[in-house]
């Protein structure tokens, strides 16, 4: 039976890192006899532009329907102005939300060749391999109420609430373990549990979960505290499990250890497994249009979604393989650029992959 998968391509640089991902992809598809159809619709503001509408309903049906989603990035100047609940960004938490897409893994791998291409020393972070997993439809995101109001005394007041359940940590905190459990067994729960009040039952339940998981090593840190850990000493870290918002920031923090946000992937998946995969990167709407962004965090994706959605492992590893190979012959995004290297465009860079792919 066909599996399909839904490309979202998204706004700025996403159609051009989506077409180079959806080469590599389509290739192992042959390669491997996936079996995959294809299938694509608009996100972000590009639905904005074609239904008024972030992410319209017939485009999440069919997220539904699919067997797993690709998705590129969305957001831009062009819609930075609109009313704030329509904005391309506002169609991606919807989408993560409707789909229950609360898992959000996020590795950062240091390929051993980019060594010279991060701003930290190449000791610092050589043989890095951390995972993020970042509790994704909960917290401030999502929080009720929120509001910008005028007060009484006509001065203009905004505010946030950060709610978490204890099912919503207990799950994630599951997924947290689970990963530790089959990499180094070593978790690190990060909250901001010396002032609030969603920390503190975030790790009173991290420590429940872990009477379930005797083996793995628990930790707990302060954000603040890990921010600063993951530039001092980042390979302290096997997984790290965090809310919502401290995994954004945490996880594009943890991308310069890689060398840039374009080597970032991402999985985000639901109760079944069932996911969606985005590269941690935004539309770079500095770049858009210029051909010079970097695809392999979407390529990325794609070898997560091979792993993760549909169990093939041999085709994801095979799609990780070409990109270490396309690193060793020296060809390199601007992002990633250093001395002695080969600068190439978003599509050179796939055609490469692909290239390599094909002759694994
Ligand atoms: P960004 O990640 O788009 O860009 C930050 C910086 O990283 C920019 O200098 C950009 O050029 C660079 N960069 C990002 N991806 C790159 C790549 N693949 N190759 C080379 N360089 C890359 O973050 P931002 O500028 O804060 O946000 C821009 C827009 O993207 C906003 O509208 C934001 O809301 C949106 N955004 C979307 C997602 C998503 O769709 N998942 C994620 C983050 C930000
Ligand atoms: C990400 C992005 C999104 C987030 C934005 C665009 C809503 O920054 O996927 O990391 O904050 O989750
Ligand atoms: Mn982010």
């Amino acid at each position: 039976m066909s599996k399909r998968i839904l490309v979202l391509q998204g706004d700025g640089i996403g159609p051009e890192i989506m077409a180079e991902a959806v080469k590599v992809l389509n290739l192992a598809n042959e390669k491997y006899e996936l079996g995959f159809e294809l299938s694509s619709g608009e996100l972000g503001g590009a639905s904005y532009d074609k239904y008024g509408v972030p992410l319209a309903d017939e485009t999440l049906e069919r997220a539904r329907q699919a067997d797993a989603v690709l998705l590129g990035a969305v957001g831009g100047p062009k819609w930075d102005g609109i009313d704030p609940a329509l904005r391309p960004e506002r169609g991606l938490l919807k989408i993560r939300s409707e789909l229950g897409l609360f898992g959000n893994l996020r590795p950062a791998i240091l390929y051993p060749q980019l060594a010279e291409s991060s701003t930290l020393k190449p000791e610092v972070v050589s043989g890095l391999d951390i995972l993020i997993v970042r509790e994704l439809t909960g917290g401030i995101y999502f929080g009720q109420p929120r509001e910008k109001r005028v007060l009484a005394n006509g001065e203009r007041q905004a505010y946030d609430t950060l709610p978490y359940s204890e099912s919503e940590i207990r799950r994630i905190a599951k997924v947290g373990f689970d990963m530790a459990m089959v990499r180094n067994k070593k978790l690190c729960s990060v909250d901001k549990a010396n002032v609030l009040a969603s920390s503190q039952l975030w790790r009173e339940v991290v420590e429940e979960v872990a009477k379930d998981y005797p083996e793995v090593e628990l930790s707990h840190m302060y954000v603040d505290n890990c921010a600063m850990q993951l530039v001092r000493a980042p390979k302290q870290f096997d997984v790290i499990v965090t809310d919502n918002m401290f995994g954004d920031i945490l996880s594009d923090q943890a991308s310069m250890l890689t060398g840039s946000i374009g080597m970032l992937p991402s999985a985000s998946l639901d109760v079944n497994g069932k996911g969606m995969y985005e590269p941690c990167h935004g539309s770079a709407p500095d770049i858009a249009g210029k051909g010079v962004a970097n695809p392999l965090a979407t390529i990325l994706s794609v070898s997560m979604m091979l792993r993760y959605s549909f169990a093939q492992a041999e085709a994801a590893d095979a799609i990780e393989q070409a990109v270490s190979l396309v690193l060793d012959q020296g060809l390199r995004t601007g992002d990633i650029y250093s001395e002695g290297c080969r600068q190439v465009g978003t599509a050179e860079m796939g055609d490469a992959v692909a290239e390599a792919l094909k002759n694994l």
